[in-house]
């Protein structure tokens, strides 16, 4: 799959109608809109493998603007990397030396960040790193990963949801030797498939509409269209029985339940920052914004398999509703976004099978190991309450979007985290919707939610975990290898909006 291929792709989007394509459902599972004409081929961004420097692996990184087809006859600016909407997948393993060399070309400043990778704080891509327009930035650091799907995406301050939200966004797929001797799809493009998931809201001329109203900003930037790598309800022409489906949430506010349309189970067998313990049979799957899990889809029954978006069931994982009756109900949380549903559901993405398909090898009982988390060596507990200051202030629409009573400030340290050190983080949400809280730098297991075990794609390595409203998780992770006492990480709301109102805060490695 090459540059050319994948615009190309773009390019065939233009065969479906405007905003009908977004395929709404009523809640059940009956499709309100027909899908017109032929669906486009889902694009796959080129993988980069980037060239060999002096012992070094390059990436070239232009971070431009340009015009994308997604809607028919009409044109719609946007922002990618490399090209005009998204960028490509950057394929590292772990081990190796990468140097990036991201060139600002969309005319204003904006950073680009590695999210879930650990690396020194200067090469984070935080708010700090900015690049001026015209500059190239070139972070460079050894890769230390386990294989996974990580993702880049801007991260200037108070700007971070517009340049996202615009398309500068790719993934990272990072191979390890586990990964290379697992026995799992792995051939890019053909059965093992990045499907980057962003929805939008188009203006009659084309363009993106981008937080408009109050609510957008209060409950985050839901769009009425899912774009899938780019393309609205694409298809996949399955040549393989067994196809791996990688996704990134990359969208700025919108939790996604993935399952299928037939009921059919699948394996879930990726979080964020690794592969699972062992395999797990599913028929869903949750992944809020920020967060990657990766599934595999058995398609040798030869019938269709159409992923789509489910409700979500967020209630009942301690939803304030009940407790305090402080939003009226879940039909009034689900009016105002607070469940972190809207009430909309999509055709993802049709799985065809075509031809007779190769064979693929059996599931691994096992996936990879990881040790157990050793409440012995945590040296501190640290605590973090999100809320939204709820009240006048909030209808107003004048924010208060707070971790542990403050509003980001990038002059102060909120933390300041001793080099080498465990720690428990303890995150809770006191406000009425849920919120994807994010680590810079580190990747975290999940000790427990409510004081209930992880299950699913939260049995592995993690960066980013939804915490819904009423609950408490409790994280644990070791912050190894880079100190810096100037130069502070990152730990967020990963509801862009909210982020860039302030639910942020940063911390610091100090040898
Ligand atoms: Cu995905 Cu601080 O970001
Ligand atoms: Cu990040
Ligand atoms: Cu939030």
């Amino acid at each position: 799959m090459n540059r050319r291929q994948f615009a190309k792709g773009l390019m065939a989007s233009t065969a479906l109608t405007v905003l009908g394509a977004s395929l709404c459902f009523d809640g059940s599972t009956t499709p309100l809109l027909a899908r017109p004409g032929d669906p486009a081929e889902l694009p796959v961004p080129p993988l980069e493998q980037g060239r060999l420097e002096n012992g070094r692996r390059i990436f070239d990184l232009s971070l431009q603007s340009g015009y994308s087809n997604f809607l028919p006859g009409l044109k719609t600016p946007t922002l990618g990397v490399n090209g005009p909407y998204l960028g490509p997948t950057l394929n590292l393993a772990n081990g190796e030396k990468i140097e990036l060399r991201v060139t600002n070309r969309i005319g204003e400043r904006t950073t680009l960040h590695w999210h879930g990778l650990h690396l020194p704080a200067r090469a984070d891509g935080g708010p700090h790193q900015v690049i001026e327009p015209g500059e190239t930035w070139t972070p460079s650091f050894t890769v230390k990963q386990k294989a996974a799907m990580y993702w880049y995406h801007p991260h200037l301050l108070h700007k971070t949801g517009l340049h996202a939200y615009f398309g500068m966004a790719g993934a990272i797929i990072v191979n390890d030797r586990q990964s290379d001797s697992a026995a799992l799809p792995d051939r890019y493009g053909i059965n093992d498939i990045p499907v980057v998931l962003q929805d939008k809201r188009f203006n009659r001329n084309g363009s993106l509409q981008y937080a408009v109203s109050m609510r957008d900003r209060m409950m985050g930037m839901m769009g009425d269209v899912m774009l899938v790598n780019g393309a609205i309800a694409p298809v996949l022409r399955a040549t393989h029985g067994k196809i791996r489906l990688r996704f990134l949430n990359a969208c700025n506010a919108r939790t996604c339940k993935l399952g299928f349309a037939d009921n059919r189970s699948f394996h879930v067998i990726a979080g964020d920052g690794s592969l699972l313990p062992v395999p797990i049979k599913t028929k869903s799957v949750s992944i809020s914004p920020g967060e990657r899990t990766q599934i595999i889809v058995d398609v040798r029954d030869g019938k269709v398999a159409e992923l789509v978006t489910l409700p979500l069931n967020l209630a009942g994982r301690g939803s304030m509703t009940g407790r305090r009756g402080m939003m009226g109900g879940g039909m009034m949380r689900r009016m105002m976004g607070m469940t972190g549903d809207d009430g909309r559901y999509f055709r993802v993405l049709e799985i065809r099978p075509s031809g007779p398909l190769q064979p693929s090898n059996p599931l691994p009982d096992r996936l990879t190991t990881l040790p157990a988390p050793d409440l012995d060596k945590v040296s501190k507990v640290r605590r973090f309450v999100l809320n939204m200051g709820m009240g006048p202030m909030m209808m107003m629409g004048g924010g208060g979007f707070t971790i542990n009573g403050r509003s980001m400030d990038m002059g102060r340290i909120d933390e300041r985290v001793k080099l080498g050190a465990t720690e428990v983080w303890e995150i809770s949400n006191t406000s009425p919707m849920p919120h994807p809280f994010h680590i810079h730098d580190i990747q975290f297991r999940i000790l427990d939610r409510n004081g209930q075990p992880p299950h699913g794609p939260e049995t592995g390595l993690k960066d980013t975990v939804l915490v819904g409203s009423g609950e408490t998780v409790r994280v644990i992770a070791t912050f190894d290898d880079y100190a810096d006492p100037q130069r502070p990480y990152m730990y967020h709301c990963h509801i862009l909006e909210h982020e860039d109102a302030g639910m942020m805060g940063q911390f610091t490695v100090e040898a």
